[in-house]
């Protein structure tokens, strides 16, 4: 079983490929923010059409995308899982394989920076966000980014790479301690600002000037 979320596509879709030539069994599910955001492949599509390969839109609320629990919380026999993606997505799916046996799980982080260094260790916590100037507070569940918070509550926030590399998502920050998992922001930055589409919290809330 093979799961993409975003980038995570690229590594994935090759070793479906390779899986399809030999004849193998398998599936590839990629998960994609909308339409806009899925990659643009023959090759994708030809597992399509051979029932190989599923995709799913979530259109940023997780809760419209894969549904990982029917998905792969049951280990079968003999199963081997791949998955790759962002930082949210990985620790999603870490949080539904407890019961797999490490040797069938094969992974690899497309975000240049997590905590998560072990299968059932570190994985996220969900935390509250303080909105300094909205005077609102959510909840950021274990399983969303704080960006995937804010628009669920009707926020609108721009974004482009959601992996912590391009900026775009760039937040001051009031209070709290963040857990910064970019690859942009410096030391300096880093006491002012935080990535809202793959950094997290280490404290129970975090005060966001918005
Ligand atoms: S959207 Fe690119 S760093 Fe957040």
């Amino acid at each position: 079983m093979l799961i993409a979320g975003g980038i995570g596509i690229t590594p994935l879709l090759a070793m479906a490929s390779e899986l399809k030539m030999r004849g193998a069994d398998f599936h590839l599910h990629y998960c994609a923010r909308n339409q806009n955001k899925t990659i643009q492949s023959n090759e994708l599509m030809e597992l399509i059409n051979y029932g190989k390969a599923t995709i799913y839109h979530d259109n940023g609320d997780p809760s419209n995308g894969i549904d990982l629990k029917k998905t792969i919380r049951n280990y079968e026999e003999g199963r081997h899982l791949y998955f790759c993606g962002p930082t949210g997505f990985m620790a999603a799916i870490k949080n539904e394989i407890k019961d797999w046996p490490l040797d069938h799980i094969h992974y690899e982080h497309f975000s240049a920076v997590s905590q998560e260094q072990n299968l059932g260790k570190n994985l996220n916590t969900e935390f509250l966000i303080s909105l300094n100037r909205s005077k609102l507070k959510f909840k950021v569940e274990a399983n969303e980014s704080i960006i995937d918070s804010l628009r669920k509550n009707n926020f609108f926030i721009e974004s482009s790479c959601e992996e912590g590399y391009c900026g775009t998502c760039l937040t001051r920050y009031l209070g709290g301690e963040p857990d910064h998992r970019d690859t942009v922001l410096n030391e300096k930055d880093k006491k002012d600002f935080i990535l809202i589409c793959c950094s997290r919290s280490n404290s129970p809330e975090l005060v966001l000037d918005l």
